[in-house]
């Protein structure tokens, strides 16, 4: 485990030396990697640093006012709607390497035009040990690594917590007395609510899936699963009322995990089931099933893309 007490002045100094007077950017994504990154950068530059959110649509429900909220002490945020960019690029794709391309490039168009503004120097990424890892085995093309602005001539990437895991992480985000909402949060991919859609990413899948992971959030929480979420995986028969319907299918996942690299699925009670079933069926009337996911990493991944 990580000492916070050495580690946070540590990384401080090194950014301070690394970035000396110029200007950084630092990409926000509402977790806990990015969050402390931007956290940490912040100590050590001030508002030469400008933290970027782009909110791309594919966003936890209520995560842009949340973002507001947490990083209000930093007067350089910048809160970049592109939801309408990120689902025009999305149209029509339904290859989940493609879908995780598009967003990225996406993103970097977004970011590249708000660094350029910012006249920054240094690029700071949250990026942990277990993104290095899965990158370089080729495993899955997180967006989060290896994408990079092209347009800005960056002199650096600034990476201080490169070398933790997730734990270590959340450890040092309390240490900094980041919100405990941010501090616990579970992990969310980069690419968001479009990994967790199988197929197009259209506006109503993305607020079946946006309000059914945060009904399965709430109500797991006194399990605390590494990451508990719910996908829209197809469309299957149903009866609403008199009639028969054809209407989305919810999976249900909630997994323990150290570093998201395997995972066991939870086993929960019929009754915390039953419950998840009937919010995500009751608040949304296109959803015609509930199932839960059981199983492991490996052979299954945590998302669903
Ligand atoms: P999988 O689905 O590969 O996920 O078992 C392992 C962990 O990584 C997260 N994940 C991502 N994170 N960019 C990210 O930053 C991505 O493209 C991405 N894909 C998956 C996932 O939520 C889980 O915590």
């Amino acid at each position: 485990m990580v000492d916070t007490d050495t580690f946070v002045p540590e990384a401080i100094a090194a950014i301070e030396d690394e970035i000396g007077d110029a200007n950084a950017v630092i990409a926000l994504s509402g977790g806990v990697d990015s969050s402390v990154a931007a956290a940490l950068a912040y100590e050590a530059i001030g508002d030469r640093l400008t933290p970027v959110y782009v909110d791309t649509g594919l966003m936890r429900k209520g995560e842009t006012a949340q973002i507001r909220e947490t990083f209000s002490f930093m007067e350089s945020l910048r809160v970049i709607d592109a939801k309408d960019r990120f689902l025009e690029a999305l149209a029509g794709v339904t290859d989940p390497e493609e879908k995780r391309k598009v967003i990225g490039e996406q993103f970097i168009r977004e970011f590249e035009r708000e660094a350029l503004e910012a006249d920054a120097d240094y690029l700071v990424q949250g990026t942990i040990y277990p993104d290095r890892i899965e990158s370089e085995g080729g495993i899955k093309s997180h967006h989060n690594v290896g994408g990079l602005p092209e347009v800005v001539d960056f002199e650096g990437i600034v990476e201080p917590v490169r070398d933790l895991y997730k734990d270590e992480v959340r450890e040092v985000a309390r240490h900094l007395g980041l919100d405990e909402l941010v501090a616990e949060r579970m992990p969310f991919p980069g690419p968001g609510l479009a990994v967790r859609v199988i197929g197009e990413v259209t506006e109503e899948k993305l607020a079946v899936a946006r309000d059914a992971c945060h009904v399965v959030e709430a109500e797991l929480e006194e399990y605390e699963p590494w990451q508990a979420l719910a996908a829209v995986i197809g469309k299957a028969t149903g009866v609403k009322g008199d009639n028969r319907v054809h209407g989305w299918v919810v999976s249900v996942r909630s997994v323990d995990s150290r570093d998201g690299m395997t995972a066991r699925a939870q086993e929960l009670d019929w009754e915390t089931l039953q419950r998840i079933q009937s919010r995500i069926t009751g608040q949304n009337e296109n959803v015609a099933r509930v199932v839960y996911d059981v199983t492991h990493k490996p052979p299954a991944t945590i998302e669903y893309e």
